[in-house]
């Protein structure tokens, strides 16, 4: 089977499908053979060939040649309302800051009934432990946690302000998102209780796990970096 690809524009989604396949046939000479259906010998179905993902479809499609007349472009306004990740590094995050004070007050209406006031998660909740587990990745009792497991503080305000409260999720304004993101970081002991989170503390926290990754090498991202062997 074709792979069927479906661009979605904020606000209106493009199905482009069938013009993908145009584009695909007449305009891209084909790297691989043509398969057999079936395997001489064996009589095995044939593996199929390696679906192209989406992205690379959609670069080879001239916008212009390939008009349905549906949709419109999406203003600037509504990319900006779902344009909300926040990187490593800081880039993406939003305007404001809040303080682990304030972020107490917050976590105690927000997350406490599913994430406890532990912060070790209520049972039947479905709410997991948000700290802890330091140092347990590598034994055969791991326990991965915002502190133990996650390597960048970006995540966590960008989960909380996309994901959570779980019943209410996109809820909470920025303000709020970074004070909650102290309080948890400050009861992991990873940020000081002073200090206010904004946007450029995410380049300043050092997460106790930030060395447990690597690149993997992937087809599409290329050659990665080998772990450390210890
Ligand atoms: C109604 C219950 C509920 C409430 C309230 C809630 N959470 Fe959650 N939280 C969950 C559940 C369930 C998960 C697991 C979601 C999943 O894995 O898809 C989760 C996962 C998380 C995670 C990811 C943890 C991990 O290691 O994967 C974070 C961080 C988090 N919540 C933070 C918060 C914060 C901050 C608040 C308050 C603003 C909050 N949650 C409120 C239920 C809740």
């Amino acid at each position: 089977m074709r792979n069927v690809s479906i661009l979605a524009a904020t606000g209106a989604a493009f199905a482009l499908a069938s013009h993908a396949q145009q584009a695909d046939d007449a305009q891209v000479p084909r790297q691989a053979a043509e398969l057999p259906q079936r395997l001489e010998g064996t009589g095995e179905r044939a593996p199929e060939t390696v679906p192209r993902s989406s992205a690379e479809e959609g670069a080879e499609i001239d916008p212009a040649a390939f008009r349905f007349g549906l949709g419109r472009r999406a203003s600037g306004e509504e990319i900006a309302a779902v344009d909300i990740d926040v990187m490593p590094d800081g880039h993406g995050a939003p305007e404001g800051g809040g303080t682990f004070a304030e972020g107490e007050e917050l976590y105690a209406t927000h997350c406490v009934a599913c994430h406890g006031a532990d912060l070790q998660g209520v049972e039947g909740t479905g709410g997991v432990a948000l700290i802890g587990g330091r140092g347990t990745l590598d034994t055969d009792a791991p326990v991965k946690t915002v502190e133990s497991y996650w390597p960048h503080a970006s995540t966590l305000f960008d989960y909380t302000q996309r994901a959570m409260p779980f019943n209410a999720p996109g809820s909470l304004t920025p303000d709020e998102v970074y004070a909650i993101s102290a309080y948890i970081l400050g009861r992991a002991g990873i940020l000081d209780k002073g200090t206010e989170m904004d946007a450029a503390t995410f380049a300043e926290i050092e997460m106790p796990n930030a060395d447990g990754f690597y690149r993997a090498t992937r087809p599409d991202t290329g050659p990665g970096e080998a772990p450390d062997a210890d």
